[in-house]
């Protein structure tokens, strides 16, 4: 998608052995782009957030396996490879989509023994990794815009009100994004829209990066503490909730960005349809409970306890809460599958059950 009217992804490769990133942190102030050229670099942009989001973190970590193959020494490669990959899985919990990726790359490296194959492999897995997660949000996309589109027929073409949470766009994936999919996609049928933007505390992934993703494609939106979406919804100023998905059970449930449930929760009581768009990555097909066996990630406190912001071209913090006073900080919550009413994903949109996405995925069936 664009930034200043050109098109960007939110990983690339330079060159042979550098990766490029856009470093998050600085937005939607500076465009900061930051080079890995080891899986260390890339655990630690991982690990501290210069990048996030489910697919991201997966094409990133990719990327990471492919610099630690570069880098691993002849004489005891595999010991470095499984060093590498334990690191990367190690660096968030939550994201399915990191453990998909560094396994895929794994599993394949395994099976061959010539360095220079296993190399090769590596840089083509992360390859993979990233292009199936730019196909797959545009498939998302094309099917989340029908759901617009019968919202905006019902309403004679009236401005459809849609709502999000965190950041679930472009520069959480590679490309497109996966709750912002449908929107582009609506945006560019020309359907009459416009985007409530949850600010998502502590790190304001709304706030910063949906609502600069929004700006920068020309999608009507607003930003809004995040207790606001109850409020609207009760008022019927939300058409459709629309949010990503950092894991998702074979049964539908769902974890997200923190405070995703109390969302739901609200849209269920106002009758205001919950979708989650997720490509196939984002699933757990080995668990069926979300609140019982889905990770969810720590950070540190000081997330809570600290305000970041831009001055003087530079970022800043400052203390919000008295020094002493202890903070606790979740990053994310699970949604009972009961609370949505589906899923969008690259292969249609379903019911979160078991049934409803084995439908879709009958290769899951066993
Ligand atoms: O902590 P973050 O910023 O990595 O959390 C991101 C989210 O919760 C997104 O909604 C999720 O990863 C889906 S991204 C398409």
């Amino acid at each position: 998608m664009n930034i200043n009217g050109q098109p960007h992804r939110a990983i690339w490769e330079k060159d042979e052995t550098t990766i490029q990133i856009i470093d998050q942190r600085t937005l939607p102030h500076q465009l900061t782009i930051e080079n890995l050229t080891s899986v260390k670099e890339a655990a630690k942009a991982i690990r501290e957030m210069h990048i996030r989001g489910a697919p991201l973190i997966g094409a990133t970590a990719a990327y990471g396996m492919y610099l630690a193959a570069l880098k691993a020494p002849v004489n005891d490669f595999d010991t470095f490879i499984l060093q590498a990959a334990k690191d990367l899985k190690s660096t968030r919990p939550t994201a399915v989509n990191l453990a998909y990726a560094v396994n895929k790359s794994l599993n394949a490296l395994q099976k061959i023994t010539q360095i220079d194959t296993k190399i090769e492999t590596a840089l083509a897995i992360a390859r993979e990794v990233t292009e199936e997660s730019v196909e797959q949000c545009k498939q998302i996309g094309l099917h989340g815009l029908k759901l617009i589109q019968q919202i905006s027929t019902a309403k004679n073409g009236e401005t459809v009100n849609l709502l999000t949470h965190c950041n679930a766009g472009w520069l959480a994936c590679i490309d497109y994004g996966t709750a912002t999919a449908p929107i582009y996609a609506a945006h560019q049928a020309g359907i009459d829209l416009h985007v409530w933007v949850d600010e998502t505390r502590p790190r304001n992934q709304g706030a910063r990066i949906t609502a600069f993703e929004l700006k920068e494609q020309g999608i009507p939106h607003t930003v809004i503490v995040d207790n606001l979406g109850g409020h609207l919804m009760q008022h019927k100023m939300v058409d459709l909730v629309i949010v990503g998905s950092d894991r998702t059970t074979r049964t539908g449930d769902v974890a997200n960005k923190i405070g995703t449930y109390l969302k739901a929760l609200a849209a269920f009581d106002n009758d205001v349809p919950f979708y989650v768009a997720l490509p196939e990555s984002t699933f757990d097909w080995n668990i069926r409970d979300g609140l019982k066996e889905i990770p969810i990630e720590t950070r540190s406190s000081k997330e809570v306890k600290y305000i970041q912001g831009w001055h003087n071209n530079e970022l800043h913090q400052v203390l919000l809460t008295p020094a002493e006073s202890p903070a606790i900080n979740y990053g994310f919550d699970v949604t009972p599958a009961k609370y949505i009413t589906g899923l969008i994903t690259e292969r249609g949109v379903c019911q979160a059950n078991e049934t409803s996405i084995l439908a879709l995925y009958p290769e899951r069936n066993d």
